[in-house]
């Protein structure tokens, strides 16, 4: 996501038919999420081929332990990937995910309405709102737990007996639960509020954000108005 120097799409010369849009993720901030998504999602399908009765035909072979081992490693690279192509995206996206103001304690009361898709009169909201970094906190947390205990379960077998074994497998599948109970969330989120374009083009309609990111808009139009 992005803050400083945001660029904003202007209509074409004169023509008031063309929306104005802002930028919200550059291009190095959607390359990571796409490294991310898709290593998460060869993560999932692998291991439940892996653990899942119903699916275990499909993991004949080793492949699927393969793919799994894979993607295990692209899912570590992601944040190394994120401090390289946009470190200054990668620090406001931790910090700010755990970081909570007054507004942010408002829209959580009336986060039920926001379920529902009515954003219009919610509490203020910056870049993120206050679900968006419950969810990016909630992945930052799973993400290490998951990665640690799979590295336990990947290179540790030998020396952590049953006790140990269960203990690390327990973690790794109580994180990769949450992860999907999270990505569950995020995809209805994405889907309802129509917030596909800002992974893919990187642009949103200002008039949206406008409505779900007031003080975010506020402060891109602030900085404009300073480097005008
Ligand atoms: C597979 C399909 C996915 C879709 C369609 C999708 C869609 C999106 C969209 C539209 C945003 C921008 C929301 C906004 O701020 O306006 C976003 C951000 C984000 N998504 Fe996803 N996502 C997907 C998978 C995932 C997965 C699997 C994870 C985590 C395991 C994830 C974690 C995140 C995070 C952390 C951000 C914030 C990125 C940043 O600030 O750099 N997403 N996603």
């Amino acid at each position: 996501m992005t803050t400083a120097n945001p660029v904003m799409k202007q209509p074409a010369g004169h023509e008031r038919t063309e929306e104005e849009k802002l930028l919200r993720y550059r291009v190095g901030q959607r390359i990571v999420h796409a490294v991310l998504a898709t290593s998460f999602l060869m993560l999932l399908f692998t291991g439940l081929m892996i653990l899942w009765q119903p699916l275990t035909q499909w993991a004949r072979d080793g492949l699927s332990g393969t793919i799994h081992r894979i993607g295990a490693v692209l899912f570590m690279l992601v944040p190394i990937l994120y401090l390289v192509v946009d470190r200054r995206g990668a620090k406001e996206l931790l910090v700010e995910s755990f970081t909570y103001d007054k507004d942010d304690i408002e829209w959580f009361k009336h986060a039920g309405r926001y379920f529902l898709g009515r954003a219009v009169g919610m509490p203020p909201q910056g870049r993120l709102n206050a679900g968006q970094k419950l969810h990016h906190a909630g992945v930052v947390i799973a993400s290490a737990t998951v990665v640690f205990s799979g590295l336990f379960l990947w290179f540790g077998k030998g020396n952590l007996g049953p006790n140990g074994l269960a203990l690390a497998a327990s973690i790794h599948g109580i994180s990769m639960l949450a992860l999907t109970v999270l990505l569950v969330g995020h995809l209805y989120f994405t889907f309802v509020y129509k917030a596909l374009s800002a992974m893919t083009t990187g642009y949103v309609s200002k008039e949206d954000a406008a409505i779900e990111h007031p003080k975010w808009v506020e402060k891109i139009e602030h900085q404009q108005v300073g480097s005008d």
